[in-house]
């Protein structure tokens, strides 16, 4: 029975354990969205666990919409890129890309006053994070049939400039209520089109994009991040149940190699809605490829599912943040060093790239 620490291929790429690292914002680009030196050293330090999923990088300018968060659209971005997904290879690790276009919640302060995109004419709920502190978020303009061609290039672009840089894959954010999600979910997505409606035609701009993904890093370099849970950033459906393990059957049509998932947990993720239901097992019968499953696991939990066939692999976001040798210390049972909030998003290396290692033996 397999457990966190036995080994796993997932497509391409070979894990040395099943502890992945979840995708995780920490706004310490610059504010051209280059990223910086720092975030070698971050990364690098937690190349232990099986496969790192990058923070969410923005595939173009009028996607991104997060105070500091890296870009990977242009070259400077690439070259940046490039000492980042070394330092991690350098240590024995494996990173992905994890591709982001925010939609609708990107404020308008990031697009010289130009309306976000999304799937539909909607407004998020609350406020976004600016330069400028909290402001509320903007009623966003929905993407004509002739502009949705251009983003799914961006996607392409932006996977190109990926494997440039020298990561070993992407994953597509199609998570957390961001442009994705839009598309897929009937609260934020009233189309009349082909993009919209049936369930089968909110598939159609998750199913195009990965495609498109896929056709630059393969199929076995391809993750593909859903959020089976309630409403994040008000993005809403109203059959989840039908929704998900839709989508996750349409991904195994194509043959990506990881499907991850911030899944609903009653009580268990503090980030999202907490919901009962558990659309885990008819995703896990819908999708044949490696799954892996997120919030709050503890190493016990997880085990538990692995060993179940639940599952396949873990990732562990707040945990990996505190803990740069996560794996080592969830083997030991080590005590484990808690996230400081006031530093998820700031800037320089406090609360990133200090937390204590486990002392050397
Ligand atoms: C500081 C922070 C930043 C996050 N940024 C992202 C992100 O860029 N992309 C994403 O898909 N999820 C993001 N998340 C969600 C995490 O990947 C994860 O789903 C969440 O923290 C729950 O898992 P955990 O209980 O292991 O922390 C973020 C979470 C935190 C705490």
């Amino acid at each position: 029975m397999p457990t966190l620490f036995d080994p796993i291929t997932i497509g391409n790429l070979h894990l040395k354990n099943r502890i992945l690292m979840a995708p995780m914002t920490r706004g310490r680009a610059t504010r051209e969205h280059v990223p910086t030196p720092i975030m070698a050293a971050y990364y690098a330090e937690r190349a232990s666990a099986g496969l790192i999923l990058s923070e969410a990088t923005g595939i173009s300018q009028e996607g991104l919409g997060w105070p500091y968060a890296p870009g990977i659209w242009s070259g400077e971005q690439v070259r940046a890129w490039r000492p980042i997904a070394q330092a991690v290879h350098d240590k024995g690790g494996l990173i992905l890309c994890q591709l982001w276009h925010m939609g609708r919640v990107v404020h308008p302060e990031f697009l010289d006053g130009a309306a976000p995109v999304s799937a539909s004419a909607t407004q998020a709920p609350g406020d976004a994070h600016t330069y400028a502190g909290k402001k509320p978020y903007a009623r966003a303009r929905a993407l004509g049939l002739g502009d949705i061609p251009r983003v799914i290039e961006d996607y392409r672009r932006a996977t190109i400039n990926a494997m440039e840089a020298g990561f070993d894959g992407v994953q597509l954010h199609a998570a957390n209520g961001y442009l994705v999600d839009q598309f897929l979910r009937d609260g934020t997505n009233t189309r009349i089109d082909a993009y919209g409606g049936s369930i089968e035609n909110r598939l159609r701009f998750l199913i195009e994009t990965t495609k498109a993904i896929m056709s630059v890093a393969g199929a076995g370099r391809t993750s593909v991040r859903l959020s089976p849970n309630d409403a994040s950033e008000g993005c809403a459906d109203s059959a989840m149940g039908a929704l998900f393990p839709a989508a996750a059957r349409a991904l195994d049509g194509l043959g990506i190699a990881l499907l991850e998932m911030r899944n609903a947990r009653a009580g268990g993720d503090d980030y999202t809605g907490n919901t009962d239901e558990d659309h885990v097992p008819a995703i896990r019968r819908a999708f044949k490829g490696a799954l892996a499953l997120n919030s709050n696991y503890t190493a016990a939990e997880a085990n538990a599912m692995l060993a179940s066939g639940a599952a396949d692999a873990f990732a562990f976001g707040r945990r990996f943040l505190a803990n740069p040798d996560l794996p080592r210390r969830l083997k030991d049972g080590a005590p484990l060093n808690s996230a400081d909030e006031a530093t998820f998003y700031s800037q320089g290396e406090a609360g990133y790239s200090d937390y204590p290692h486990l002392a050397e033996r």
